[in-house]
């Protein structure tokens, strides 16, 4: 995720306005930062790596000459946050610049043919093909203006992105298109704006289009024109009146940045789903090599773990030690060695105990690799290999989006080892990948169908003094989960162990009305898990179930039940039965009067200031 954002306007220079507005939208990327202005038939740029107050110090963004430009603040995909990745992204000539958010799948193909005809590349990153693209669109065919040229380029791409295009031999306009990114349209009589988000326009105007996929957008001054990219054809759409407070504005609409990430899983999903595969080949073949494999990380990145053990486990047949950052030195420091591999999983790729458990794995000529969702942090620089997972940066304190893509890129790692070492057939590697591939619908229609549900469900127990969380297989990761969101944003005390444990001791505390929350997928662990939810009944338990769409005999057991839909691989099942949790989680701490988004004595190791 990064932001986007443009104007021309009718007397002011645009620089400064253009700053201000990355600073409004440095929730969606805070890495590097760079704007691109026209002025006398001249381009201008200026980028850096860092935050944006950090970049203006250095080189003043603001003194960029002329009254059209562009600009993006940047949350990395492709290529570490440096200079030279950071955007606008030229050609050849320097005359043409581009901004973009999303991500291009083919961007290596297109980059190798284009460097076949000889153009050079700066970057890493898969933007950069686009300024050469549409270079070599206008040296085909010299009559086409930059629009056309655009429309020609964005036909080539496979992938999410909004972009915006601006020429020095077309110096009067911005060219915008989107796919699967967002973008909008701001107009007033002095100006007109774009702008990956609503936050970074409403302070400039409160008319805005919603440009739709699909669609090229021509800003000129105090104009726009929308074409639909497959034929050209033109749209005709008058701008809306938004009456957002820009707060509301930020959140999308949402009362808090949890609720909006919750929402937001679907497109981390598809996301994630355009990693690279070259990395996740990588990453497979040193796992495929290891002797021994420890899965590291704390809280959220910790459960991520546990499901990618059994992940691994299942498909792969690849043993793995789950281990919690914390008690990894004591429990393996001097074990670890040269044999030894360390996959550590870390959100903000900084977290303390997990850099510590890399940093002695390291001394001690073990092999480090990473998953995260900050590219360029610590944990990036010490691995070996490492995935960016690509979610976006997170706001919400508690981890949630970025707690399903981990898991979604695990169980890419797992079924590309699977492959590797033959141990699954091919028919249902093809039915896992498929169902993988519908995962962001899934997750789509249980946040759809079940939020309802989860509310009013919070509502009855919201005062209750306890939970636990209990599931069996690689559910208990889900239930280990459910229980942290739970606890961490609402404030109960919550205890998960996998359901198989309950008569050794934790069903003593349970009387009636005590609230126990099954995580019941309809796979291997069901007859078992249903002999436990027996159990916790005839003690008087009230029984909550996140089960599968119709399954008659867990909710003729449970007092509550919200349902997932059918047909999950077990190996899956965490991706889509932990969203009911993080809802309920969610709307149990509304209900009890808290801010979700700032749960006491925590805060996020990498936060937008
Ligand atoms: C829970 C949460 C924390 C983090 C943990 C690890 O919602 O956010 O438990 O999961 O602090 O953080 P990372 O993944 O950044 O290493």
């Amino acid at each position: 995720m990064c932001g986007i954002f443009g104007c021309i306007l009718k007397e002011e220079n645009a620089a400064p306005v253009i700053h201000a507005a990355l600073k409004r939208l440095e929730y969606r990327g805070y890495d590097s930062v760079g704007e691109a202005t026209l002025h006398n038939g001249q381009l201008f740029i200026k980028k850096d790596q860092g935050k944006i107050d950090e970049v203006h110090k250095i080189h003043n963004l603001d003194d960029l000459p002329g009254n059209i430009g562009i600009g993006h603040t940047r949350w990395a995909t492709h290529g570490a946050p440096l200079q030279v990745n950071a955007h606008p992204h030229v050609d050849c000539t320097g005359q043409i610049a581009v901004v973009h958010n999303g991500i291009i799948e083919n961007f290596a193909e297109l980059k190798q043919e284009l460097e076949n005809r000889g153009h050079e590349f700066k970057s890493k990153t898969d933007t950069e093909v686009i300024a050469h693209l549409i270079e070599r669109a206008l040296e085909a065919n010299p009559s086409l203006g930059l629009a056309d040229a655009v429309l020609d380029t964005v036909k080539k791409l496979e992938g999410s992105y909004a972009i915006a295009v601006i020429s020095a031999k077309e110096p009067d306009k911005v060219v915008c298109a989107r796919h699967e990114s967002p973008l909008v349209v701001g107009v007033n009589e002095n100006a007109v704006y774009f702008a990956s988000d609503l936050p970074a326009v409403l302070p400039l105007t409160n008319k805005a289009v919603i440009v739709d996929d699909g669609e090229l957008v021509i800003l000129t001054l105090g104009q726009y024109q929308i074409k639909k990219i497959a034929d050209s054809s033109l749209v005709s759409r008058e701008p809306k009146l938004i009456d957002w407070a820009p707060e509301m504005a930020v959140k999308q609409g949402y009362p808090h940045f949890m609720l909006k990430e919750i929402h937001e899983q679907p497109e981390c999903l598809r996301n994630t789903l355009r990693l690279q595969e070259h990395y996740l080949d990588l990453m497979a073949t040193f796992l495929d090599r290891a002797r021994e494999v420890y899965l590291v990380a704390c809280g959220t990145s910790y459960h991520a773990c546990l499901a990618a053990s059994y992940m691994l486990s299942k498909l792969a047949f690849l043993p793995t030690y789950p281990v919690i950052a914390s008690e990894f030195i004591e429990q393996h420091g001097k074990s670890v060695n040269i044999d030894s591999t360390i996959l550590a999983v870390s959100q903000s790729g900084e977290t303390t105990d997990t850099l510590a458990s890399v940093q002695v794995a390291r001394q001690r000529a073990a092999t480090v690799l990473g998953l995260t969702n900050a590219i360029g942090s610590t944990l990036t620089r010490v691995s070996r290999v490492y995935i960016g997972q690509q979610s976006g940066p997170e706001i919400g304190v508690a981890a949630t989006k970025t707690f399903t893509s981990q898991l979604s890129v695990m169980a890419q790692v797992a079924l590309r080892l699977a492959k590797k070492r033959g141990k699954v057939s091919q028919d249902e590697m093809d039915y896992l990948a498929e169902r993988l591939n519908k995962m962001p619908d899934t997750v789509d229609t249980i946040v759809r169908t079940q939020e309802e549900k989860m509310k009013q469900v919070a509502k009855k127990y919201k005062d209750a003094k306890i939970f636990f969380f209990l599931g069996r297989g690689i559910s208990t990761a889900t239930a280990y989960e459910g229980r942290l969101k739970l606890m961490e944003i609402a404030y109960v005390p919550a205890i998960a162990f996998p359901a198989g444990e309950s008569k050794h001791g934790p069903i003593s505390l349970v009387e009636p009305g005590f609230p126990v929350v099954f995580v019941c997928p309809k796979d291997e662990t069901r007859k078992t898990l249903i002999g436990n939810i027996m159990e916790m009944k005839a003690r008087g338990a009230s029984i909550i179930a996140v089960m599968e769409e119709g399954d008659e005999e867990i909710k003729r057991l449970a007092d509550d039940y919200v349902e997932v839909p059918k047909g999950i691989p077990d190996v899956l099942s965490p991706i889509s039965y932990v969203i009911p949790l993080q809802l309920f989680a969610y709307y149990m701490a509304v209900e009890r009067g808290f801010n979700p988004d700032t749960p006491r004595n925590l805060a996020k190791s990498v936060t937008v200031k």
